[in-house]
């Protein structure tokens, strides 16, 4: 039976479960997608790292296996983490999940390739500090200046989310450093963290998690962002935390540096609940979630501003364009539609396959409709937008990624439905562009 949601520009796996990103880098000349693999069932309940490698951040190769859960340390999962490249050498650093006594415990591992294939775990172990609860996890790597910094996300043993940071100057021996940041914005836990160095200013990125609760954890998680200032192993916020991505789907964000300097972005794209993940379409076919596209970041004016990068705009070919006020579509296997407002206050309205997923701006307010396929109950997304400029529309087979007014917001989402139908219509006229990438 052919795969109907089949994405063609988002990375998912031939086969198993994929979560988080991990290990994003450029090593010797190949980009580097490593990621959270369950490749026997799907579900959570095993993890590894696969990865996928690609020469220009758009052609994807999968590779298969990189890091098994082999180890006394890491026997309960090869947990997320980041890549460094140093001294011509691919170096891995990731968390170690394992149960001793039916209890956690957690340690950050290093691993090393010199070749991009081969990964080579080291001896090292670090173990939780005192203050922290063992959910201590996602180790993300960096360099400044000559030192380098490791950064873990975790509970505070008060139960409240936070940060610890660690200092090295051979990647080996890592001091720790004390609490880079903790509030209780940052819920029960802090996983997946990054702190993206601007000079003058710091990004942070963390996803906040509830986990005494008795809803489903998972999706009261989200993936948030936070400009400050780090100062002595100190990080100073200067906004509250906001959310990266306005949509359904997007968690675990990680970033890296490219070739051209620029910092970009990859994460999990999915939110779902467990009724979601357990009724999700592709499991038809033996495989579940995918990534999303690598965006670039930037802050300006103290705003997170998310693009999506050149390479896959320019993979789009435009093959019409129309001035109008109204505008039906069949949708095709990989398609961008860019949308440009005349009036920025029109009232607007996009129908994706019969109303199963619906964008609309009215009011200065955004709104994201989707159908579950789980339950097909209805839920929003919602947003204050001073005024609607641009939007341009990534359509997969399975996911829509919507980037609004040049990079200000993104919603992502999946979808699961067979049908093809998408209108547009506005209270004033727009520009629309239908591109299409070759697949
Ligand atoms: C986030 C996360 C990480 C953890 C990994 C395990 O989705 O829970 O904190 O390392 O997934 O797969």
């Amino acid at each position: 039976m052919e795969n109907p949601y089949k994405n063609h520009f988002h990375l998912e796996p031939s086969k198993g479960l994929l979560n988080d990103p991990n290990g994003l880098c450029y090593y010797e000349g190949t980009y580097y997608v490593f990621h959270q693999w369950n490749r026997f069932n799907l579900d959570h309940s095993y993890k590894e790292w696969g990865y996928f490698t690609s020469k220009d951040l758009l052609n994807w190769e999968e590779m298969g296996t990189a890091l098994l859960p082999d180890t006394l340390e890491d026997a309960y999962g090869v947990y997320s983490g980041s890549a460094l490249v140093s001294d011509g050498n691919l170096e891995l650093f990731y968390t170690g999940n394992t149960k001793f006594d039916g209890l956690r415990k957690s340690f950050q591992k290093t691993a090393v390739s010199s070749d991009g294939k081969t990964f080579i775990k080291s001896q090292s172990n670090l173990t939780t500090p005192d203050e922290f609860t063992e959910h201590f996890r996602d180790p993300k790597v960096f360099k400044k200046g000559s030192d380098y910094f490791m950064i873990v996300g975790g509970q505070l043993k008060n139960g409240q989310g936070a940060i610890a940071l660690y200092s090295s100057d051979n990647r080996e021996l890592w001091n720790y450093k004390g609490v880079l940041y903790t509030d209780s914005s940052l819920d029960q836990m802090a996983e997946c963290p990054d702190l993206i160095d601007y000079g003058t200013q710091q990004l942070l990125l963390v996803c906040p998690q509830k986990r005494n609760l008795a809803m489903d954890f998972d999706e009261s998680s989200y993936s948030g962002y936070i400009i400050g200032k780090m100062k002595k192993n100190i990080f100073y916020p200067e906004n509250e935390i906001r959310p990266v991505d306005q949509g359904f789907d997007f968690y675990s964000p990680q970033t890296f540096t490219d070739k051209k300097g620029r910092t970009i972005m990859i994460a999990w794209m999915s939110r779902m609940n467990t009724e979601e993940e357990k009724t999700c379409p592709t499991i038809d076919f033996g495989y579940i979630h995918c990534l999303t596209m690598p965006r670039e970041v930037k802050v300006v004016d103290g705003k997170l501003i998310q693009l999506p990068l050149l390479e896959y705009q320019d993979a789009f070919i435009p093959s019409k364009e129309s001035y109008v006020m109204e505008y039906v579509l069949k949708k095709e296997a990989a398609m961008m539609l860019e949308i440009e407002f005349y009036d920025l206050e029109s009232e607007f309205m996009i129908d994706f396959f019969l109303q199963t997923t619906t964008l609309s701006y009215k009011d200065k307010n955004l709104s994201l409709c989707r159908k579950s396929w789980a339950n097909n109950q209805f839920s929003e997304k919602k947003m204050n937008l001073n005024g609607l400029r641009k939007l341009q529309i990534f359509i997969d087979q399975s996911a829509i990624e919507i980037f609004i007014n040049n990079g200000d917001a993104v919603m992502s989402l999946r979808y699961f439905t067979k049908n093809k139908d998408i209108k547009i219509k506005s209270s004033k006229r727009f520009k629309i562009t239908v591109s299409k990438k070759e697949i």
